[in-house]
């Protein structure tokens, strides 16, 4: 596909702020840092639509963006961020799943984990619960610039073995950085779009 329109919708924190659902909806979630805003910037190629930060935490209401007037793009705030207090994590977790459960339009999720690291019990907890869901998923490994090329499969393997998988097909390095790896993510988009 490509994107010759992207623009920011809304930011919302309820259901009655979101924008209409008549489109197809793909959600990005993984924890704070992880590289959500990025990716999107990257993927459609306008480097400074989605707000990043180095700071964690940055992105802290739900966030519609509308690409080619097809499909949305939903930035998600990042789980486990730990320096905020127990309220206002209970608020982004309700926040979440009042999205993930209750949004008719959304037809597939985006999990963002960081390739350099072993899935942390927040992104083992972040994909069985996803996965126990009835939509399309992919797990999106963010930062590949940052781990050399002869360490990707033992990359792959942490992630692999992590969350249980049978193989390392739905498992898709990629980084913002080069944009290596948007083709493949490009691919499974493009998919469902030829289902449809
Ligand atoms: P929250 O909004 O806090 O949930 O974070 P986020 O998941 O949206 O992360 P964001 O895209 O803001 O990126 C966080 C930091 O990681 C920024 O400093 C980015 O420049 C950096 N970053 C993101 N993706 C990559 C990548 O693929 N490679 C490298 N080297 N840095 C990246
Ligand atoms: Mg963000």
């Amino acid at each position: 596909m490509h994107v010759n329109k992207a623009e920011f919708e809304i930011s919302a924190v309820k259901l009655n702020q979101y924008p209409s659902d008549s489109i197809p909806e793909i959600a990005l979630i993984g924890r704070s840092n992880v590289g959500k805003s990025s990716f999107i910037n990257r993927i459609i190629q306008r480097s400074k639509l989605a707000r990043t930060s180095s700071q964690p935490g940055k992105t802290q209401t739900i966030n519609f963006y509308k690409i080619n007037d097809l499909f949305r793009f939903v930035d998600v705030p990042g789980y486990g961020y730990a320096r905020v207090s127990k309220s206002e994590r209970q608020a982004w977790e309700k926040m979440i799943n009042q999205y993930i459960l209750h949004r008719e339009n959304l037809q597939m999720v985006f999990i963002l984990m960081d390739i350099r690291h072993e899935p942390s019990t927040l992104d083992q907890e972040m994909y069985q619960y996803i996965d126990s869901l009835d939509i399309p998923f992919a797990v999106i490994l963010t930062k590949l610039d940052k781990i050399k090329k002869n360490q990707l499969n033992k990359h792959l393997s942490y992630f692999k073995k992590g969350l249980k998988l049978p193989t390392t097909d739905a498992l898709f390095p990629f980084s913002s950085d080069t944009g290596e790896g948007s083709e493949d993510i490009w691919e499974v988009i493009d998919g469902y779009f030829d289902e449809e």
